[in-house]
């Protein structure tokens, strides 16, 4: 028998999408909140206008050519983050955030998990998240 090997590919898929938010503990006082989170805490909310690059890792298929068929990743994070955030109060809209501060930290681990649940479990997941231009996080699930 001949040695198959299928070379593993990372494929990603960016998308962006437009939410504001504010970043206060509920536990903390109002002095504290300005202290820790500065302007991120406006009682009014802000803005930002999100970047994601969702990646997957996995053997190329050898019937199809694909690690995943982008479509389908793009499908899923539609429904994952652009239906749920684009345009939202990330505090006040989102059930995801009801008791997590959307710091982009914890913004993208909540889109981490809602996306891991969609793929197969073969399929290593990782993430980028920009906030601004200059301020991004990553979190492969670890
Ligand atoms: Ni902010």
């Amino acid at each position: 028998m001949a040695k198959h090997y299928y070379p593993i590919m990372k494929v990603c898929r960016r998308e962006t999408f437009n939410a504001a938010h504010r970043l206060f503990n509920p536990n903390f006082d109002d002095a504290k909140n300005q202290a820790v989170f500065g302007k991120c805490n406006n009682p009014n909310y802000h803005g930002h206008n999100y970047a994601l690059l969702v990646c997957v890792d996995g053997p190329i298929d050898p019937e199809t050519g694909y690690v995943i068929d982008l479509k389908i990743l793009a499908d899923i994070i539609d429904e994952e983050v652009h239906t749920p955030f684009d345009h939202k109060n990330l505090n006040l809209d989102c059930p995801d955030f009801e008791n997590i501060i959307p710091t982009a930290e914890n913004i993208a681990v909540v889109i981490w998990n809602k996306i891991r649940k969609r793929l197969d479990s073969s399929f290593e997941l990782e993430l980028t998240l920009w906030e601004t231009e200059r301020n991004s996080v990553f979190y492969n699930g670890k």
